[in-house]
């Protein structure tokens, strides 16, 4: 159960929870849950580790302020369509900032896309500068990312995809997150950890104490 010290209205949560399309309701779910079980190797107390599973959640939140026109286009962006997505992670926290104080839920939102070399977005933060949640979360976004059906790429195998995390490991991620997410893997979590399928998280429907699948 999250602490209650964590402010967040419910019929926020709720709102937020509807308003993402099942497709992106999914992925959230899946990258939170692969973050909270990142969270939990490097030390994150429990209730830490529910605010990481909620940040990770809402981590593209922002995207609601992107056109579906670009979001779903197949080909390659323009250089003003692409700085439009990029503008997601600001605009999400500046969005969630309205009902949500919680700096590991905030920062996960807005800095999922900086990378460790400081060549990511919105802040070009570089190393322990980017919140470790953060960092934790961009693990967990591209794992997700690169298994799925995108408009613009067909879902990669496992090891293709493993290739792709461990060749970033030192520029776009953080290693030693890399090395804990290895050991998720090798122990067989990441695969185990629950997908959902169009039904709403658990984690979160057991804090609010509601019945989604009617809701949605
Ligand atoms: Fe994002």
């Amino acid at each position: 159960m999250i602490s209650p010290e964590i402010s967040i209205p419910n019929n926020f949560l709720v709102k937020m929870i509807i308003v993402q399309a099942a497709e992106k309701r999914v992925h959230a779910q899946n990258v939170a849950s692969v973050s909270a079980a990142l969270a939990g190797l490097v030390g994150y107390t429990n209730d830490e580790c529910h605010r990481v599973y909620l940040g990770a959640f809402l981590h593209d939140i922002g995207k609601q302020f992107v056109p579906d026109s670009i979001l779903e286009k197949p080909n390659a962006l323009t250089r003003v369509e692409f700085e439009n997505v990029q503008s997601h992670p600001l605009a999400g926290y500046i969005y969630l900032r309205r009902y949500i104080s919680d700096r590991i839920i905030l920062n996960s939102v807005l800095y999922h896309h900086e990378r460790l070399n400081g060549t990511g977005y919105p802040c070009g933060l570089k190393h322990d500068k980017i919140p470790l949640e953060a960092r934790i979360c961009t693990i967990a976004d591209v794992w997700d990312a690169l298994f799925s059906n995108r408009c613009y790429h067909s879902a990669w195998d496992m090891s293709r995809a493993l290739e792709f995390i461990l060749d970033g490991a030192g520029s776009h991620f953080d290693p030693k997150l890399v090395l804990l997410f290895l050991r998720l893997i090798e122990e067989d979590h990441i695969m185990n950890i629950p997908k959902v399928d169009g039904h709403v998280p658990d984690t979160i429907g057991r804090y609010l104490n509601l019945e989604f699948s009617s809701m949605l």
